[in-house]
């Protein structure tokens, strides 16, 4: 399976879905641009911000209080943004997609 990753100017980038890794970590590993995870997905950064599409949130599952904590100082945040370390893929999300904001570019 696969996520799609679209950035703010429009342009769609996709990642394979590895079990058990984090969102963050599949698309820095596929060199997803706009995603940094500046500190290695302990919550602490920012730089892995996603907002995920409406029809997906259900499968992602909750932010934790450490994200949520940091998503309030992150700019641009909406009602489905989610930090993607804290995410970790399933082939059940097979065929997500995930916006970038636009600071990350
Ligand atoms: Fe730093 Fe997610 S990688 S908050």
């Amino acid at each position: 399976g696969k996520i799609t990753f679209i950035s703010h100017d429009g342009e769609s980038h996709e990642a394979p879905i590895a079990e058990g890794q984090s969102l963050m970590q599949i698309a820095t590993s596929n060199g997803i641009p706009g995603i940094d995870g500046d500190c290695g997905g302990e919550c602490a950064c920012g730089t892995c911000h996603v907002i995920v599409d409406s029809d997906w949130v259900s499968k992602v599952g909750k932010q934790g209080e450490d994200e949520e904590e940091m998503l309030d100082l992150t700019p641009e945040r909406e009602t489905t943004s989610r930090l993607s370390c804290q995410i970790k893929v399933s082939e059940e999300m097979d065929g997500m997609t995930v916006h970038l904001p636009e600071y990350q570019m």
